[in-house]
C-alpha cells in the first residue's frame, strides 16, 4: 500500500490523530517502556524526569517512599541509590518484596502506619520524602479531590515531622479544590518548590508532582513565637 494511503490511526483519519488516540498512544510508549525495562510500572519515568531536572537523588540517601505498590519508584530508588542508601516504603496494599526496600503494609491515615514509619526509621533523619499516594477514584469529583488533598497533607506532615533540615520532598498533587493550599504549605517549609508534570504523566490527569527543596525546620520559630506569646514574656 503507498504510504500516503494508509491509515494512520485505528479510526482511520488520514490527517487528524483523535485526541484519545493520541493519548492512549503515549501511554503505551511508557507501558511498552517500563515492560521493557523491567519496571513494575510507567511511573518510574515521571521519578526518573523529576530526579534528573532536580537533582534529588544520591547515594547512601534515607528514602521514605509513600504510596509504593507496585514498586517502580523502589526499584528506580534500588538502581541510583546503590547498596548503602535505606529505603523505607508504605502502601496499603500487598508489594512483591524488592531486595534493599523495607516495605511496610499499612494505611498511611492511621495511627499504626505513622508508627511502622517511624519504629524503621528508629529516630534517623530522612534524606528524601516521596509522595505518590492517590486514592481509588469513585468518579464523584469533589470527593475524589478532597481524599487526594488529604493524603497529600498527610504526606506534607510526614515530610515536616521526618525530614532532616534541607531535604526535599516530592509529593502528588491533583490540580483543583484545595491545590492552592497545598501548594502554599509546601512554599512555607520549603526554600524552593516547583510544580512539575512529567512526560510519562497522562496529559488528561490533574496530576502533577510539588517538588520541595530544602526543608527548613520551623518549628524553633513557632516555639520562640509561643514563648513570646505566653503570658509570663507579656509580663516581663
Ligand atoms: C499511583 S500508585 C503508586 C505507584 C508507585 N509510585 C510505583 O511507582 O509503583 C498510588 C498508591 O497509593 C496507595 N495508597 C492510597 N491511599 C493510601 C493510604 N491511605 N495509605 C497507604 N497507601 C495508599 C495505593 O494503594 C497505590 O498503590
Amino acid at each position: 500500500m503507498p504510504l500516503r494511503n494508509k491509515p494512520l490511526n485505528p479510526a482511520g483519519k488520514k490527517h487528524k490523530f483523535g485526541k484519545a488516540w493520541m493519548h492512549e498512544h503515549v501511554s503505551d510508549h511508557w507501558v511498552q517502556e517500563a515492560k521493557a525495562k523491567g519496571y513494575r510500572s510507567r511511573a518510574a519515568f515521571k521519578l526518573a524526569e523529576l530526579a534528573d531536572r532536580d537533582k534529588l537523588l544520591r547515594p547512601g540517601m534515607t528514602v521514605v517512599d509513600l504510596g509504593a505498590a507496585p514498586g517502580s519508584w523502589c526499584q528506580l530508588l534500588r538502581e541510583r541509590l546503590g547498596p548503602s542508601a535505606t529505603i523505607v516504603a508504605l502502601d496499603l496494599l500487598p508489594m512483591d518484596p524488592i531486595a534493599g526496600v523495607q516495605f511496610i503494609q499499612s494505611d498511611l491515615r492511621e495511627d499504626s502506619g505513622l508508627e511502622a514509619l517511624s519504629k524503621r526509621l528508629a529516630g534517623r533523619r530522612v534524606d528524601l520524602v516521596l509522595s505518590d499516594l492517590a486514592p481509588n477514584l469513585s468518579g464523584v469529583d469533589a470527593a475524589d479531590q478532597a481524599r487526594s488533598v488529604h493524603l497529600g497533607e498527610l504526606a506534607i506532615e510526614f515530610a515536616v515531622r521526618w525530614l532532616r533540615l534541607g531535604g526535599d520532598a516530592v509529593i502528588k498533587a491533583f490540580q483543583g479544590a484545595g491545590f492552592a493550599e497545598f501548594q502554599h504549605q509546601m512554599q512555607i517549609h520549603f526554600d524552593k518548590v516547583y510544580v512539575r508534570k512529567p512526560k510519562a504523566s497522562r496529559d488528561r490527569s490533574r496530576e502533577v508532582y510539588l517538588v520541595g527543596k530544602g526543608f527548613r525546620d520551623l518549628s524553633s520559630v513557632s516555639d520562640n513565637l509561643k514563648k513570646l506569646a505566653s503570658p509570663s514574656a507579656r509580663g516581663r
